[in-house]
């Protein structure tokens, strides 16, 4: 017991006294580096910053070909950017077009006008650049279109976007057969240049008469418009983004139509006779609505006031002669629209 103590004394003083004595001695030099350590695993690789980049900007030339049919395309080449302004806007710049969908163009604004206009181009009918991935390709617009001078809507699936602009615009008034008569006080009271959504549909005319309830054979073609002037055509003459059914030895792109119409030489000689049937009938009506003092020789209505038949026949004739089809994209309706335009004129 005693000796446990002692030596439990004796061993704490030890202790005690090599304390003190360390914490006055100096440190002896550093001694000799230790080994290296292993080496850490590595990382995970960052995303290369161009790969989504790549999966447009790449080697299949596809950009390229498209470019090269769109520089060739009357959205390049038409020329009517200068239309910057106002509602005009929407249709005829790029910028417009973008920017009424998402809000920060507004055509009613007092002084509304587009800076510096693009014409129709890629960033119009793309989402190009929004999230740099290939969803960029995706269309700007889609779903259904609401068509001006009627409350109807039409879906025409990728031709949407093409009938948002290719549809006529608002008449006011709008003759109603049977209705009031029409003043007519402006030479621009006519359904404008692009009336092909109308003539599709047979929606947003003046229908005259009977008779008019003639279903479209080509009413119900899978996206519409996409479908005939975007098939593959010939190099960047016709079809893909062209969207010119003729190349330039006036030869019809008959690569979409050969799945219904499958004798292409009997194709070409119906479009032949329905274009020159359809253009003889538009040459009678220009000639009965001159004479009735309606339409001025320049192409423009007369100011004026007339009964709702003949400004209905008036609206019609501008609008098949601005459809460009003639004929085709709504074959029978067109030929029994024009004939009772006629009719009504005469009467
Ligand atoms: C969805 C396909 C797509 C993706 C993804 C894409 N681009 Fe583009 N890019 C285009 C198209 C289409 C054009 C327009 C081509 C033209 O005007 O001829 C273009 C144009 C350009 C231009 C020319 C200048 C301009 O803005 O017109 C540059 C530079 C460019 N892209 C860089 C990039 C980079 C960098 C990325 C990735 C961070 C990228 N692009 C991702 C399709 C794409
Ligand atoms: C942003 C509006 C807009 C969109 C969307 C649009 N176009 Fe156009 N398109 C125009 C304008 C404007 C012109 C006339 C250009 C000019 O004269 O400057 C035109 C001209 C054309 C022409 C030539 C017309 C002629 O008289 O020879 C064809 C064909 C055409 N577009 C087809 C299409 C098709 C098919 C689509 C859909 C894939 C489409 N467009 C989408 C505005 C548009
Ligand atoms: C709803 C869309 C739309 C609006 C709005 C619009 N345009 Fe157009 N415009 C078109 C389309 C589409 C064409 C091409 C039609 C074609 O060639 O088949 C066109 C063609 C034209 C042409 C060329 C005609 C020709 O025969 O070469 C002129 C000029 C024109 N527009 C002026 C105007 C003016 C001015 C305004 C505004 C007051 C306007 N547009 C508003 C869609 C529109
Ligand atoms: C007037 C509208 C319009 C313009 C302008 C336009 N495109 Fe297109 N583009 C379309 C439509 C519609 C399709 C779909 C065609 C189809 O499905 O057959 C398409 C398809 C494409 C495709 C194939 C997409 C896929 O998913 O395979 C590419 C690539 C493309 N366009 C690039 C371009 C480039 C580059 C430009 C400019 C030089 C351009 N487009 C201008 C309407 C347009
Ligand atoms: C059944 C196929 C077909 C469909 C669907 C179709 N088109 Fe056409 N389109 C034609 C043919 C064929 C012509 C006459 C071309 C010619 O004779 O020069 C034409 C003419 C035109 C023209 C006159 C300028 C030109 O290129 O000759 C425009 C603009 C046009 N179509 C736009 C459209 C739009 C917009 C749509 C959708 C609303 C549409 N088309 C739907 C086949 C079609
Ligand atoms: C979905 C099938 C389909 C497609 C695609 C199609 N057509 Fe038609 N087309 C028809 C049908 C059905 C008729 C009505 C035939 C009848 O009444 O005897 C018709 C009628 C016509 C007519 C009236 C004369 C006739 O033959 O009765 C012409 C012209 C015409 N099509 C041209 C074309 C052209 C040009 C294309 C391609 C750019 C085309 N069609 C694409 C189904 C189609």
């Amino acid at each position: 017991m005693k000796t446990q103590t002692f030596f439990g004394w004796m061993f704490s003083l030890a202790i005690l006294f090599s304390l003190s004595l360390s914490s006055c001695t100096k440190e002896g030099p550093a001694g000799i580096a230790g080994k290296d350590g292993k080496d850490g695993e590595d990382g995970i690789d960052g995303q290369d910053g161009t790969a989504t980049c790549i999966t447009c900007h790449n080697n299949t030339q596809s950009l390229s070909v498209r470019t090269m049919q769109w520089e060739n395309s009357m959205h390049a080449t038409g020329g009517h950017i200068s239309h910057n302004t106002g509602e005009c806007a929407v249709c005829h710049t790029s910028q417009g077009y973008r920017g009424f969908l998402n809000g920060t163009y507004d055509p009613l604004a007092s002084g509304a006008k587009i800076a510096s206009p693009n014409p129709p181009n890629c960033y119009t009918c793309h989402k190009i650049h929004d999230t740099y991935t290939t969803a960029d390709l995706e269309l700007t617009k889609s779903g259904a279109i609401a068509l001006f001078n009627t409350s109807e809507s039409v879906d025409f699936g990728k031709g949407s976007l093409c009938a948002s602009c290719h549809q006529g615009r608002t008449i006011n008034p709008f003759p109603v057969i049977g209705g009031p008569d029409v003043t007519i006080t402006s030479p621009y009271y006519t359904l404008h240049h692009g009336t092909q959504a109308n003539l599709v549909t047979g929606l947003g005319l003046v229908n005259i008469g009977e008779g008019l309830a003639i279903n479209n054979p080509h009413g119900s073609i899978t996206d519409q418009c996409v479908s005939c002037h975007m098939a593959p055509g010939t190099g960047a003459e016709s079809g893909g983004h062209t969207m010119k059914m003729r190349n330039a030895s006036n030869g019809l792109n008959t690569a979409s139509c050969i799945g219904c119409h499958t004798n292409a030489s009997t194709l070409n000689t119906n479009v032949n006779n329905l274009q020159a049937q359809v253009s003889g009938l538009l040459e009678d009506l220009r000639v009965k609505l001159e004479d009735k003092g309606i339409l001025a020789p320049n192409g423009n209505p007369k100011p004026g006031t007339y009964s709702p038949a003949l400004t209905g026949a008036f609206l019609n004739y501008k609008a098949i002669s601005e459809d460009g089809s003639r004929g085709v994209h709504n074959p029978g309706f067109t030929v029994k629209l024009l004939q009772n335009s006629i009719a009504a004129v005469n009467d």
